[in-house]
C-alpha cells in the first residue's frame, strides 16, 4: 500500500510478485465485527476490488449472496482457488468495476477495503457515480480506508474524517465512523484506518 499517488498501478504485478502489503488471507476484523454484531444483515453484496477473496468468502459463509469484482487476473484466480478450497463460492468476476457497474444492478450492501482510498486520488467523481449506480435508497456502504498517521510512516493512502464526510457524504449518510487498524502481513499492529459505514438515504425518512 504505497502512499505515493500513482494512477496506473500494475495491480496484477503486485500479486504476481508475491504477497501485497494489504493481503492477509483472512477476513477483515472490521467487516467481521459489523456482521457478528448484526449491523449488516441484508442479502446481496458487491465487493469492489476483492483481491484474493477472503472477505467475499467470509460473507458467503455468513449467508450473503456475494458478487466480488477485481481487475487483477492473478487475484481473481487466487480467490477462485481459495473459494473452492473453502467450499464457499462468491460470484467472482474479473472486471474493471467502472465497466461492470453500469449493468450490474443494485446491491443491498457495497463494500471495499482499500479501493476508495486509492481511487479517490484520481477519479473520485467516477467512483461516486459507480457507487450511485450499484446502490439504491437504503443500501449500505462500508469502506475500510487508511487514516492519517505520523509523517514518514509507511502505509496505505490516507483520508481524513472530513474528506470521508465531504466526499462519500454526497451520496450516503454516516452510520458509524470508527477508527481501526488495517491489517497487513508486514505491520504487526497494522496501519491506522477508518471503518466508515454509511447508508444511502431513503426519501421521506
Ligand atoms: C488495495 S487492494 C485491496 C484488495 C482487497 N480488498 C484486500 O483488502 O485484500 C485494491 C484492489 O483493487 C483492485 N482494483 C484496482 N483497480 C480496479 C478496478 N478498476 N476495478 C476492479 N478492481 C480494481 C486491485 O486489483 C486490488 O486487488
Amino acid at each position: 500500500m504505497s502512499s505515493e499517488p500513482t494512477r496506473h498501478l500494475d495491480w496484477d504485478a503486485l500479486y504476481r510478485e508475491g504477497t501485497p502489503t494489504w493481503e492477509t488471507g483472512a477476513a477483515s476484523p472490521e467487516l467481521v465485527r459489523l456482521v457478528e454484531e448484526g449491523v449488516i444483515t441484508r442479502g446481496t453484496v458487491l465487493e469492489i476490488g476483492c483481491g484474493t477473496g477472503a472477505d467475499a468468502i467470509y460473507l458467503v459463509k455468513k449467508g450473503f449472496e456475494v458478487t466480488a469484482v477485481d481487475s487483477a487476473p492473478t487475484a481473481i484466480e487466487r480467490a477462485r482457488v481459495r473459494a473452492e478450497n473453502e467450499d464457499a463460492l462468491p460470484r467472482l468476476l474479473l472486471a474493471d468495476v467502472f465497466e461492470f457497474a453500469p449493468t450490474a444492478g443494485q446491491f443491498d450492501f457495497v463494500y471495499d477495503r482499500g479501493f476508495y482510498h486509492y481511487i479517490r486520488q484520481f477519479e473520485l467523481d467516477r467512483y461516486l457515480d459507480t457507487l450511485w449506480r450499484v446502490t439504491r435508497p437504503g443500501s449500505w456502504y462500508l469502506t475500510l480506508a487508511g487514516a492519517p498517521r505520523t509523517a514518514g510512516e509507511g502505509g496505505p493512502p490516507q483520508v481524513t474524517s472530513r474528506q470521508l464526510y465531504n466526499e462519500l457524504g454526497r451520496l450516503f449518510e454516516m452510520v458509524r465512523l470508527d477508527q481501526c487498524r488495517l491489517t497487513s502481513p508486514y505491520a504487526e499492529k497494522g496501519y491506522p484506518g477508518w471503518s466508515c459505514f454509511m447508508q444511502r438515504p431513503v426519501l421521506g425518512k
